[in-house]
This record gives C-alpha cells, sequence and structure tokens, in this order.
C-alpha cells in the first residue's frame, strides 16, 4: 500500500458532506486518513461526498447528527467510538446562522448560532479528547468576521468569536494529553454559503478587487490550510488563528 501522511488516522469532519466540510473531508482522504463524514439535511449530497472519498478511503463512513445539540454530538462520537475505537483529527466545520442586523437578532438566531457553530466545538472538544488516547488534532473553522464588520453576520460573527477564544482554552487544557487545537480562518470562499449572503454579487465583486491574487477562495484552498494542521509536522502549532485569506484583510 502506498504510504501516506494520514494513514491510519481516523478524522471526523461535521459538515463534512458539503463546500469546505467536502474539500476538507477529499484532502483528508487523499492524505490517507479515514473519514467520518458528518451532515445533517442533505443526503444527496453526503452520499455524494462518499463515493468520492471511498475512491481513496474504503473504510470512511457517513455519520447524520445535529452538530447543534449536545445528545446528537455524544452519539456522534459513541458511533466512532463503535466503529474504530478512537479519534485522531477532529474537524468541527459545520455552521449555520441567520442573517439579521444587531436590532433584528432574536433568541431563537442567537441560540442557532451559539448552539451550531460554538458549542459543537465545546462538547466535540470534550468527546473527541476521550477517544484521542494517541493524541490528535483539533481544529475549527472560523471567519474574518470576527475582526472584520460583514453586513448581517452580528450573531454568527459572535459565535465564531466564541471559537477563537476557546481554540486558546483547549489548547492549553489539552496539551497535555498530546491533543493540540487551532482553527483556520477564511476570507470569503465560493460555497453555497456565501450564495446566501444577501448582497452576496457585492461581496463576491469586493473579495475579487482586494484580494492580490483578484480571486476568491475556493473551498480547496481551506481545505489545504486545514490538511497542514493535520499533519505530524504541525505539532509545534496550537492555540493559533490561522488566516486563510489570500491577503484580503491587509488591504
Ligand atoms: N463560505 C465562506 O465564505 C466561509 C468563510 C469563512 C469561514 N467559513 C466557515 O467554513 C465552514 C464551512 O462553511 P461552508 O461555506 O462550506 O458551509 P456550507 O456550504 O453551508 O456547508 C455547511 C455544511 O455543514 C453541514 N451542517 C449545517 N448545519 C449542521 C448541523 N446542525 N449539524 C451537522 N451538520 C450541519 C451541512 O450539511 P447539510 O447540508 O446536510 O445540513 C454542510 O455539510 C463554516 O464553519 C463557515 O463558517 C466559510
Amino acid at each position: 500500500m502506498e504510504s501516506k501522511p494520514l494513514n491510519g488516522k481516523i478524522a471526523l469532519v461535521t459538515g463534512g458532506s458539503r463546500g469546505i466540510g467536502r474539500a476538507i473531508s477529499l484532502k483528508l482522504a487523499d492524505m490517507g486518513a479515514t473519514v467520518c463524514i458528518n451532515f445533517l439535511k442533505s443526503r444527496d449530497s453526503a452520499e455524494d461526498t462518499l463515493q468520492k472519498v471511498h475512491e481513496k478511503s474504503s473504510e470512511s463512513i457517513l455519520i447524520r447528527g445535529n452538530v447543534g445539540n449536545r445528545k446528537n454530538i455524544e452519539k456522534i462520537f459513541k458511533t466512532i467510538e463503535e466503529k474504530f475505537g478512537k479519534l485522531d483529527l477532529f474537524i468541527s466545520n459545520a455552521a449555520l446562522g441567520v442573517f439579521a442586523d444587531v436590532k433584528d437578532v432574536d433568541e431563537k438566531a442567537w441560540n442557532l448560532a451559539m448552539d451550531v457553530n460554538a458549542k459543537s466545538l465545546l462538547y466535540g472538544a470534550q468527546k473527541a479528547a476521550d477517544l484521542m488516547t494517541d493524541g490528535g488534532k483539533i481544529i475549527a473553522l472560523t471567519s474574518m468576521g470576527t475582526t472584520r464588520y460583514v453586513p448581517g453576520y452580528a450573531s454568527i460573527a459572535t459565535s465564531k468569536a466564541a471559537i477563537e477564544t476557546l481554540v486558546k482554552y483547549i489548547a492549553i487544557e489539552y496539551n497535555s494529553m498530546g491533543i493540540t487545537c487551532n482553527a483556520v480562518s477564511g476570507g470569503f470562499v465560493e460555497t453555497d454559503s456565501l450564495k446566501a449572503f444577501p448582497d452576496y454579487e457585492d461581496i463576491y465583486r469586493e473579495a475579487i478587487r482586494r484580494t492580490p491574487s483578484e480571486k476568491i477562495a475556493s473551498p480547496d484552498d481551506i481545505a489545504g490550510v486545514v490538511s497542514l494542521l493535520c499533519l505530524p509536522e504541525s505539532g509545534w502549532i496550537t492555540g493559533q488563528i490561522i488566516v486563510a485569506d489570500g491577503g484580503f484583510t491587509l488591504i
């Protein structure tokens, strides 16, 4: 068998069926990992991603479950424990939210963003650590909306800010278990969720104008950075927010 850097590693990618998560699932499989692809609503996309992943990693599986619900998170990890007995890489990628200005953010929208985006990292990291008996890597997806104003993004950005802080606490408290924890912060990335922004056309134009290479990021651009953090050579990076925006926020 061809030797690959992530041979023997078990990875969980939440929201691993579409967009950036799909690109991460494919990349990790290509690098030799067995991937547990979590999804919630879009079974067809999940099946399609699994089919592609199987071309590289035949043991990979789908796990349906809502990461915005603690009981569901526990079930997801139970499935991994029963099937593989361990976890090496936990990629907390799934996200949801409602676009609204501050004055219109209601409790439901606030709780949705916090539950699916931020609490999923907290509860997921707790369960992941139990299965990372030989060390591991936790990587969360965040966005430049934590430091830059993006219209309508208040509740989602705040949940991402929680992620960025939590990453540092996880990094320190799980360090003695050989677990590193980092976040990858993307600029605008061409996915379905970007198309859902109310002012998508303006965002798209502006992203291209302000990015030195005059292009918008693809999911592969972000998956590549996540995959670097999965390598054993990245072991000295922990508690960091790695900005992967092609230089957008410099201009
Ligand atoms: N796109 C961007 O411009 C951008 C920029 C910076 C950071 N990010 C971050 O990158 C990550 C991925 O974004 P994306 O644009 O690829 O998103 P996306 O295209 O909307 O895909 C979201 C994925 O998450 C899953 N998902 C949503 N809610 C879930 C839940 N409650 N439980 C389990 N799975 C759930 C979806 O599965 P189903 O369809 O089956 O529900 C889907 O696989 C997010 O954390 C996002 O904030 C995105």
